[in-house]
C-alpha cells in the first residue's frame, strides 16, 4: 500500500503549520523517491524544504509537522535537526551569513572578513540585523579550504573572498539584485529537491 501523506491534522494551538499546495506536491514527490516503508529517508530534504518554506527556521511545531508527514516520532526529527548546523532552531534573518573561522581561512584573512561584516552590518556573530535581513555566524570549515577565505550565504557559496567582494554581495542583497546564489535555493539544494 502506498504511504499516504496527510497534511490536514497539523493545526496546533489554532496556528496552522502546513506546506502550500505546490510544496505538498513536492513533498509527495520527495517521499516517492524512496521504497514503500522507507519514507523516513526523506527526512533531510523535507527539513530543508520546511526551513525554506515555513518561516526560515525549524520551530518545534514545524518539526512535529514533519514527523507527522513521515509517520515517525517527533524525537526522531529533533535528533536530526539538532545534529546538522544547516538547520536553525531559532528565528533568524532572511539571509544567514556563515563565515569560516577555521585555521586555513583564518590565515588567509577570514578574521578580517568577519570583522568587516560585523562593522558593515553593525552586529556580532550570533546576532541579527534590526531589519531582520541578516544573521551572522562564525562557523568551522566549510569544506573549501583551497579557496579560502570562504563564506556561505544561505545556500550560496562564496570563495576567495575579499572585503570588496563581501561588500558587493551584501549591497547587492540589500538592493535585491543578488538572489540566485544567496537568497534561497542554491544549485545543490535544487538538485536535492
Ligand atoms: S578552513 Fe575555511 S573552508 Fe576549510
Amino acid at each position: 500500500m502506498q504511504f499516504k501523506v496527510d497534511h490536514k491534522q497539523y493545526v496546533k494551538e489554532g496556528k496552522e503549520v502546513r506546506f502550500s499546495g505546490e510544496m505538498q506536491a513536492k513533498v509527495r514527490q520527495l517521499i516517492s523517491r524512496y521504497p514503500e516503508g522507507k519514507q523516513k529517508s526523506a527526512l533531510l530534504p523535507l527539513l530543508h524544504l520546511a526551513q525554506e518554506e515555513l518561516g526560515g527556521y525549524l520551530s518545534a511545531d514545524v518539526m512535529d509537522y514533519i514527523a507527522g508527514i513521515l509517520g515517525i516520532q517527533p524525537v526522531e526529527v529533533y535528533e536530526v535537526a539538532t545534529f546538522y548546523t544547516q538547520f536553525s532552531l531559532e528565528e533568524r534573518g532572511k539571509f544567514l551569513i556563515e563565515i569560516c573561522r577555521t585555521a586555513p581561512c583564518a590565515v588567509c584573512g577570514g578574521e578580517k572578513m568577519s570583522q568587516f561584516i560585523q562593522e558593515k552590518l553593525g552586529i556580532r556573530p550570533g546576532e541579527t540585523t534590526p531589519d531582520g535581513l541578516f544573521t551572522l555566524r562564525e562557523v568551522e570549515c566549510l569544506g573549501a579550504c583551497g579557496n579560502a577565505p570562504v563564506m556561505q550565504v544561505n545556500t550560496g557559496f562564496h570563495e576567495n573572498l575579499s572585503v570588496e567582494r563581501i561588500s558587493e554581495i551584501i549591497d547587492n542583497i540589500k538592493s535585491g539584485s543578488e538572489t540566485a546564489n544567496t537568497g534561497g535555493t542554491g544549485k545543490w539544494a535544487e538538485e536535492l529537491f
